[in-house]
């Protein structure tokens, strides 16, 4: 005979007498082995390897997508009695199984199967399930999901965000057209593209964010918190996402990330792994800022369901098609950038190899004469690379941007630093189009 499967309960009300009792009937081929008040409990009892399957009212407080990802962690599936409380809202957040109507129906007819169901399923730790209903997509929008680029670089500001607004005010075709240039007001030009989805910027720096700064948003509510805790609660869809993310340029919107750096528990790896999931229906690029530290908590090693402090840097660059890493053009940024590559190949997710290497402020006071020359030669000498994308310096460019509010496709399209991450968009437009059509 088949071991008994272990069951943790966490039931509310009368409903648990009645659980509890139809899965300790002999016979049953279950057994509950704890009953659990709430949440916290559940959690332990999992983390303790007490129950192989959790069986949940679907109102249960606390109950959301990271309690979700952290049973599953544990390697406990989980069967929620939806009971009137929203079978679709408990799929979005990953369960298992859910039992649609009553709590006495579901026990007289599915709860036994959706549990052994459940035990005997493919085993655990998987991804936790991407429930739900596929999100309604803007009339006419594309059905290929858009592209996630993670912008990354070392610590030292060598430019990631400024690398990262403009890739991605490039990629939505700002700048300028040939003979006009904007002069007071907001004067954009929106070049034509194929893909009429907006290009979605996240500021995912969860140690200094600066992208609301950046461009003027002053006493913006963090977006970025917003749609994590939507994503949480099961709640977040395209349109959702889409009212986090103001359009701030033509086709350009923006998740504004954390005001304190205090607050980084709040973008958990699990609601940001489904921000981004949302972003790639809602935008052809997602462009995401991201911090510099990439190393795992080491004390935190042992619990594995503890948040990591540098979740939001792992999930972008774990979830990225393409990676940008950005390094500054001077020796001790030269050697960081080094490192940084080698960083990046050890770090504790898979990350895609870089799709570009970036360094910024090339000048020669930092280098030397011929400082792109220098630049390239000292890259391959220490990092084997032969491609990199060298941008120049311009101080007065970026800060009158930095003071305008804008990017510099706006305030300053003639700068030579436009212009090199208008290359680099160019890059990236062409590997998404060789995606999108494979050689027939
Ligand atoms: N190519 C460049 N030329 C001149 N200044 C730059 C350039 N790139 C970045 N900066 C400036 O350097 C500072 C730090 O850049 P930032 O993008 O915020 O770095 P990070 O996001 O890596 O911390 C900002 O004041 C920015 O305007
Ligand atoms: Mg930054």
């Amino acid at each position: 005979m088949a071991a008994q499967v272990t069951v943790l309960a966490a039931v509310r009300g009368t409903a648990e007498t009645e659980v509890v009792l139809a899965l300790g009937v002999p016979g049953s081929g279950t057994t509950v082995t704890r009953r659990c008040g709430d949440v916290v409990e559940l959690l332990a009892a999992a983390a303790a390897g007490a129950g192989a399957v959790a069986v949940v009212s679907g109102d249960l407080p606390g109950l959301d997508r990271e309690t979700v990802a952290r049973l599953h962690g544990s390697g406990v599936r989980v069967v929620a009695l939806a009971d009137g409380h929203g079978a679709e809202r408990l799929r979005a957040l990953g369960v298992d199984t859910v039992l649609d109507g009553a709590v006495a129906a579901a026990v007289g007819d599915g709860l036994l199967d959706a549990i052994r169901d459940a035990a005997d399923g493919p085993g655990l730790p998987a991804v936790p399930a991407e429930g739900g209903a596929p999100s309604p997509l803007p009339d006419g929008a594309p059905t290929t999901p858009g592209r996630v680029v993670a912008v990354w670089g070392p610590v030292g500001a060598p430019g990631r965000t400024t690398v990262a607004l403009e890739l991605a005010a490039a990629l939505a075709g700002l700048g300028p057209a040939a003979g006009r240039r904007g002069r007071g007001g907001r004067h954009t030009h929106r070049t034509e593209r194929t893909d009429p989805r907006d290009v979605l910027l996240v500021d995912a720096d969860t140690y200094g964010s600066s992208l609301a700064m950046r461009l003027g948003l002053l006493d913006d509510a963090p977006g970025l918190a917003a749609a994590c805790r939507a994503a949480g609660q099961g709640a977040l869809d395209v349109a959702s996402l889409a009212r986090q993310s103001p359009v701030v340029a033509p086709g350009l919107r923006v998740l504004t990330g954390l005001t304190r750096a205090a607050r980084w528990p709040e973008v958990p790896a699990s609601s940001l792994e489904v921000v981004l999931e949302r972003a790639r229906e809602l935008a052809a690029f997602t462009v995401v800022d991201t911090a510099a530290p990439v190393e795992a908590d080491e004390v935190l090693m042992y619990d594995t369901h503890a948040p990591q402090r540098n979740a939001a840097t792992l999930t972008a660059l774990a979830e990225a098609d393409d990676v940008v890493v950005v390094g500054a053009a001077d020796p001790v940024g030269i050697q960081r950038l080094v490192r940084a590559l080698e960083e990046l190949r050890e770090a504790p997710v898979v990350v895609p190899a870089p799709t570009a290497v970036v360094v910024n402020r090339t000048r020669a006071s930092a280098v030397g004469p011929g400082p792109e020359a220098a630049v390239r030669e000292a890259m391959a000498r220490y990092a084997g690379l032969d491609d990199v994308v060298v941008v120049p310096d311009d101080a007065a460019g970026l800060d009158g941007a930095l003071l305008a509010g804008r990017s510099l496709a706006e305030h300053a399209p003639g700068s030579p630093v436009r212009t090199a991450i208008a290359e680099l968009a160019a890059r990236l437009h062409a590997g998404a189009a060789a995606v999108a059509t494979p050689a027939t």
